[in-house]
């Protein structure tokens, strides 16, 4: 157990706050011995790679990081297998182990920051596949009865960066295990987005999963700011969805207005580019600011408070309102 230390290195933001005390997690055994300490129920946070949360003061509690190591085959036949892998491991080193094995389904989220325990919270997704799309089931430490306890795919309740962690059960469980079925004679997806293109440039004409891959890798890198470089945690906001109605009364104004549609009463939009049309892309503030590439991505670059970065938010968040009649709601996690 440590006590009053910084922070900075355990969030993507490079926000300098305080945890009162600090605690790495590598085996689940010290759960039970964990939970006598006072913080562990009165105020705890289970970390990951912390690239998804905005520190906005110094935290009076207990911070757990979850380091649990550990990736394990558990079934297979001829057509697919069932991993089960541990809260601590790297994300993205995962996807390279399933990818080193020709599993399919991991690669078109290749490089999201973070670690495995973090995936179910908001059900990551990028170009074209979600979490769920593999997800098989999930282990969780439930804080108020000290057991272990099992999530199917459908009690996780996952949507568009959304499960039952995020809401009703936030901050009462402590992931510890997900187990996903990936495919062993995998199905291309390069629908999305500019994956096909990057492909053509890159001069594949029948892709591997390895390919799709690099070519993920490829765009992300070319068009989201390094955390190492630049503090930020991705996607600010959620893209918000929005009735179909309004949808069209803003085409009307706004003809180069992207749209993607959800079903035959919704539609999503891009909130990078209500923020960017609002006139905040590549503001900064001294320290922080909106991402000059990105509008989605809010950014300190170096000694931001959290704080700063939250009133930021808020202003972007009552803009957009102001001028599109839509409310953002933030991806990221306020601590
Ligand atoms: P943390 O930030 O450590 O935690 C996030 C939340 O989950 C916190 O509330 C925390 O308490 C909770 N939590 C963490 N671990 C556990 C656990 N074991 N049990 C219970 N609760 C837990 N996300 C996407 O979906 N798609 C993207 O394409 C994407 N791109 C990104 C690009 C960049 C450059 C960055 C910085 C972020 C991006 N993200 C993206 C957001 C982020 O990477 C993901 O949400 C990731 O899953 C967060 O993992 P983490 O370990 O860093 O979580
Ligand atoms: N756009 C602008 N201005 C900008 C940037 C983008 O107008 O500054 C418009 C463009 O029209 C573009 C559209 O927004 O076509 C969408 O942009 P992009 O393809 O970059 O995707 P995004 O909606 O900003 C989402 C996810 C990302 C995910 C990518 C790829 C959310 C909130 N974000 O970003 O996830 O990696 O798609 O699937 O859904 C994250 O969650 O942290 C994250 C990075």
């Amino acid at each position: 157990m440590k006590e009053n230390i910084s922070l900075k290195a355990y969030n993507t933001f490079g926000i300098d706050a305080r945890a009162k005390f600090f605690f790495e997690l590598k085996k689940r055994e010290e759960l039970s011995s964990l939970a006598h300490f006072n913080s562990f129920h009165d105020k705890s946070l289970i970390l990951g790679g912390g690239s998804n949360i905005l520190l906005c003061k110094d935290f009076d509690g207990l911070v757990i990081l979850n380091s649990l190591k550990g990736i394990e085959l558990i079934k297979e036949d001829e057509n697919e297998v069932y991993l089960k892998v541990a809260a601590g491991e790297v994300w993205h080193d995962l996807v390279s182990y399933t990818i080193a094995r020709s599993w399919g389904g991991l690669e078109n989220l290749s490089l999201i920051p973070g670690r495995v325990g973090a995936s179910p919270m908001q059900n990551i997704g990028a170009y074209g596949v979600e979490l769920k799309d593999v997800f098989y089931e999930l282990e969780a430490w439930d804080k108020e009865t000290e057991q272990v306890v099992v999530f199917n795919k459908e009690q996780c309740q996952f949507a568009y960066r959304e499960s039952i962690f995020k809401k009703e059960l936030r901050g009462k469980h402590i992931i510890l295990s997900i187990s996903l079925v990936l495919s062993k004679k995998p199905k291309i997806n390069i629908e999305y987005g500019a994956i096909a293109e990057t492909l053509k440039l890159m001069k594949v004409e029948n892709p591997t999963i390895k390919d799709v891959s690099d070519a993920v890798i490829a765009i992300r890198s070319s068009k989201l700011p390094n955390p190492k470089e630049i503090g930020n945690a991705g996607s600010f906001f959620k893209n918000p969805v929005v009735d179909l109605k309004l949808v069209k009364e803003l085409q009307g104004k706004y003809p180069s207005l992207p749209v993607y549609t959800v079903d035959e009463k919704c539609a999503k939009l891009p909130a990078a580019w209500l923020i960017e049309q609002a006139g905040w892309k590549g503001k900064s503030f001294g320290n922080y600011g909106v991402h000059k590439n990105q509008a989605l991505v809010l950014v300190n670059y170096g000694g931001a408070k959290g704080e700063d970065i939250k009133n930021l938010a808020h202003s972007i968040q009552a803009d957009v309102f102001s001028k599109f009649g839509i409310e953002i709601s933030p991806e990221v996690n306020f601590i």
